[in-house]
Order: C-alpha cells, then sequence, then structure tokens
C-alpha cells in the first residue's frame, strides 16, 4: 500500500530546484539528504525522487533496475560525442554492449596490464625530481590517460596525453551544460558549443581511428584491450565507428574517474599523517625496494583500503541518474512512470548511520571483518546491480600500483592555500583548490633496486 508521504524539497515555483541544483550540487544533494531517505525534487518540469537509503538505492540499481533506464536528457546530451555505447543506452543495446565488454575486465584479464601500469607510472616520475612542485592534478590524469589508451590499443600517446584530456574535459564540460538545460537545444543546432563540440569529437574521433586501423593491419599486441573484447573476428564485423563509439566511452568514463580518485587519496594522506605512515611502511615492507609484481598488489591491502576510504570520502562519480519506466513503490510511496531519480554515492558514503564518525578518514572501515557490517548499497563508489563500473577492478588495481611507485620515492608535500577538500565540476568531483605539490625524497632514501630511476636534482627549484 502507497501512502506518498515523501517530504518535498522546497524550491522555486517555476524551476522547483534547478537553479539550486545547478549552482552547488554537492550542497543540493547534502540538504535534499538532511529531509530524509526519500525526498520529492523537480527540476522544472520534470518531476523526481533523491533516494538515500541503502534499501531504496538497492530497489533503484538491482532489485527492481529493469523498471529504470538511464535518463534521455543523458542520452541526448552525449549523443554526438559517445554515439551508441555501453553508458548511455538500455535495453537490449545495453545488454549487447555489456556483454561483449565485460569479459575482458574480468580481474584474470585485468591483471595482465599491471606492467603497463607500472610503466607508465615509471614514465612520469623521471620528469620529477626532489624539490620541484608538480601540478598533482595534471600527473594524475596524464598518467591515466597513457594507461587506458595503451591498454586499449597498445598504442603509445608519446606527448598528446594532455592534449587529449584537454580535449576531454572541455567535451564533458559542453555536455555537463547542455544537461543543466536538459538538452533542448538540438545537436545537430550549428550553435557556437555543437560547433565546438563537433570540433573537439573529430580531434579524439581521428586520432582513435588511426589507432583503430593499426590495430585492423594487426599491429596491436594480442594483449590490447581490443582484442581480448572483440578478437579479430569480433572485430572485423564492426564498423569503425561502433569501436570509436566503445573506446571513446571506455576512456571517458575511466581516465578521470581514476586521476581524481588518485589526486583525493593523495590528499587524504596528507591530512592523516598516521594513516601516510601505515602506507609508507607497508609499501616498503611489501616492495623492499624492488619493482612491483602482479603478487604484491594484493599484499598491498593497507593500500587498497586507502584508495577504497578515499572512494568513500571523494566518489568521483558523485551522482548517478535513473528514470523510471512504470510506476515503482519504494518507501510506501509511488514514484510515478518518467520520473527522475538520483542517488549519491557522495551523501550515502558521508551518512553516520552507515559510517560512524563520517568525516575520520580510517581505511580499516574496509577490513574483511569491519566491512561486513556496512549495508550493501551504503558503499556504492562503483555504482551498484547489473550497471555496476566495468572498469572497478581496473581502477583500483591501477590506482595502488600508482601509489605505491610514487611512495617508493617521495612524500608528497601541500603548498600553502592548497586543496581541503572536494567541490563538483560537471560528471566528477575536484578538489576545491589547487593541488600543486612539494615532492620531497624519502629521507633516508629507500634503497631503489637496480633498474629504478635514480632520483635526480630538480632542474628548478620553486619556491
Ligand atoms: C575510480 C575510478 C572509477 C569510478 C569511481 C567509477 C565509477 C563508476 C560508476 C559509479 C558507474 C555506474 C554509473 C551508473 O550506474 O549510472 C560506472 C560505470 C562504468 N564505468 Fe566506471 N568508474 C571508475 C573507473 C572506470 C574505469 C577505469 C573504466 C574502464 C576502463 C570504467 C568504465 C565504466 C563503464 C564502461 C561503465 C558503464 C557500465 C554500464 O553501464 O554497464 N570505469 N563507473
Amino acid at each position: 500500500m502507497t501512502n506518498d508521504s515523501a517530504p518535498t524539497l522546497k524550491g522555486h515555483w517555476l524551476w522547483g530546484n534547478l537553479k539550486d541544483f545547478n549552482a552547488d550540487n554537492l550542497g543540493f544533494i547534502e540538504s535534499a539528504a538532511r529531509q530524509g531517505d526519500l525526498v520529492r525534487i523537480r527540476f522544472g518540469p520534470m518531476r523526481g525522487y533523491f533516494v538515500n537509503h541503502p534499501d531504496h538505492v538497492c530497489k533503484v540499481l538491482a532489485a527492481r533496475s529493469k523498471s529504470f533506464r538511464k535518463p534521455a536528457v543523458v542520452k541526448r546530451a552525449l549523443s554526438d560525442i559517445l554515439g551508441e555505447n555501453i553508458f548511455t543506452s538500455n535495453g537490449t543495446a545495453w545488454k549487447r554492449s555489456r556483454q561483449a565488454l565485460q569479459p575482458a575486465f574480468h580481474l584474470r584479464h585485468v591483471e595482465r596490464y599491471t606492467q603497463i601500469m607500472q610503466e607508465c607510472i615509471e614514465r612520469e616520475l623521471q620528469d620529477w625530481r626532489p624539490g620541484a612542485i608538480i601540478d598533482l592534478e595534471a600527473a594524475m590524469t596524464r598518467v591515466t590517460m597513457h594507461i587506458i589508451v595503451r591498454t586499449m590499443f597498445d598504442a603509445d600517446l608519446g606527448d598528446r596525453a594532455d592534449e587529449l584530456t584537454a580535449v576531454f574535459t572541455r567535451l564533458f564540460h559542453l555536455a555537463y551544460r547542455r544537461m543543466k538545460f536538459y538538452a533542448l537545444v538540438p545537436n545537430w543546432l550549428p550553435t557556437r558549443s555543437n560547433r565546438e563540440v563537433k570540433r573537439l569529437s573529430t580531434v579524439i574521433r581521428e586520432l582513435l581511428r588511426s589507432y583503430i586501423a593499426d590495430w585492423r593491419a594487426g599491429k596491436a599486441g594480442e594483449a590490447s584491450l581490443l582484442n581480448l573484447v572483440l578478437g579479430p573476428e569480433d572485430g572485423a564485423k564492426m564498423s569503425d565507428e561502433q569501436l570509436i563509439n566503445e573506446a571513446i566511452t571506455i576512456i571517458g568514463a575511466g581516465y578521470e574517474t581514476t586521476a581524481y580518485t588518485l589526486v583525493f587519496t593523495w590528499l587524504a594522506l596528507m591530512q592523516n599523517p598516521a594513516v601516510s605512515e601505515r602506507l609508507y611502511s607497508e609499501v616498503d615492507a611489501v616492495l623492499d625496494g624492488r619493482r612491483l609484481r602482479l603478487a604484491d598488489v594484493k599484499a598491498l591491502e593497507y593500500s587498497t583500503r586507502v584508495v577504497k576510504e578515499a572512494l568513500r570520502l571523494y566518489p568521483s562519480a558523485w551522482g548517478l541518474s535513473r528514470s523510471t519506466l512504470e510506476p515503482v513503490e519504494i518507501a510506501g510511496t509511488a514514484l510515478a512512470r518518467y520520473s527522475t531519480v538520483l542517488v549519491s554515492p557522495w551523501t550515502l558514503g558521508r551518512d553516520p548511520r552507515w559510517f560512524p564518525d563520517p568525516l575520520r578518514f580510517d581505511p580499516d572501515r574496509h577490513t574483511k571483518e569491519n566491512a561486513r557490517a556496512i549495508p550493501h548499497y551504503a558503499y556504492i563508489p562503483f555504482g551498484g546491480g547489473g550497471r555496476t563500473c566495468l572498469g572497478s577492478h581496473f581502477a583500483l588495481m591501477e590506482a595502488v600500483i600508482i601509489i605505491a611507485a610514487i611512495a617508493q620515492r617521495y612524500h608528497l608535500l601541500p603548498l600553502p592555500g592548497s586543496a581541503a577538500g572536494a567541490k563538483s565540476v560537471a560528471f566528477t568531483l575536484r578538489p576545491d583548490g589547487n593541488m600543486r605539490v612539494r615532492l620531497q625524497p624519502r629521507v633516508p632514501e629507500p634503497a631503489l633496486r637496480p633498474g629504478f630511476i635514480a632520483a635526480r636534482p630538480a632542474l628548478v627549484h620553486c619556491t
């Protein structure tokens, strides 16, 4: 039986909650969470609900997932950038993509990428000098971009990684701006912003087209993601456009989320010296001055928990959205057909009911024993149900490898006035200030075995 007792979040008579949401995403969802576990919201004419209880979230993402789909506005905003792809599609189209891609992201395949991940971070570290100041956001996005392109195509981006990340960042900014206005302006209309989307999409598509041509010519190694996903036969059946759509989606979904998980992990480490000390001790004990091997990733248990805790407090995908395909009952309230539903890993992860003293950064919440006490759908940085993140194993392994490689050589020191927390920028979380850090070599320096690049003095000492 339904009673429609859900509270309504106050808003403007015409815009509803749209302006508040657009002005401050995180502030908005936090104020909605304070109203209750199921709260009515309205974005202009679009009625919806903010859902903030693990049992309700389970219904949306898993138990009743067939009654939900990705909202049409998301698809409209991204359609000319991503094309038909796993992230925005629904129904049979989604199922087809998911079935094709999922096996390649199974842990046993992802493990093949340890070496590529290691090589990409080592290459980045070659440019780091003791005492220098680096922009951690730029460094982490560069590394994760190199990694995803190399794993997918067995191709080397060379010095184009920064250019590619800048193009993706701008494209997602423009797509998010479309969503803010319901994507009401058709994508084909030659507005300034639509023309920019077209120009930037062409840059990415041309680059990927050249990688796909190499891949078709058999130049990519056997372990490239594309080979695993498609195999030479299936790949031959797919058009370049289809391949490009899935590739752009995987790159777009994978590099920035992981890069900012790394940035926030370092932010948390800089703010929590006791945690940092434990992580550094673990890295020294497990690696003992040598390069990381696959088996080490499992042994770096505490480091993995540190990343998981960073994902609790700073889930880079801060909001998930769905739309109801039919009326759905949640907690006694009937959600009408075509209602928008918002779920937030950010508010769930900061709820004291599931995470006592929620702002305390405590990686031990994620030990096997302690994790049992966390309701399943309270911790969802990778989403949940059938549409759980395809790259969760990939991202966790990548983050641990990168953190360990940096921790073997440096302490990162924040500069005065640098970020203290997070804000949302478009689809992902960002630090609320700069993340420029000073590189302090380890003292005493851990003995790094031959094969490591010795830390060279800074060419330029910044102050
Ligand atoms: C720490 C890094 C990451 C975070 C926090 C993250 C988060 C998420 C979340 C929350 C979803 C679910 C979205 C929804 O239900 O609406 C998702 C989906 C997805 N993620 Fe990730 N992701 C990360 C890394 C990656 C990586 C590295 C890849 C690929 C290599 C990837 C590929 C995907 C794909 C393809 C989907 C769509 C799955 C589907 O709809 O079936 N992600 N991700």
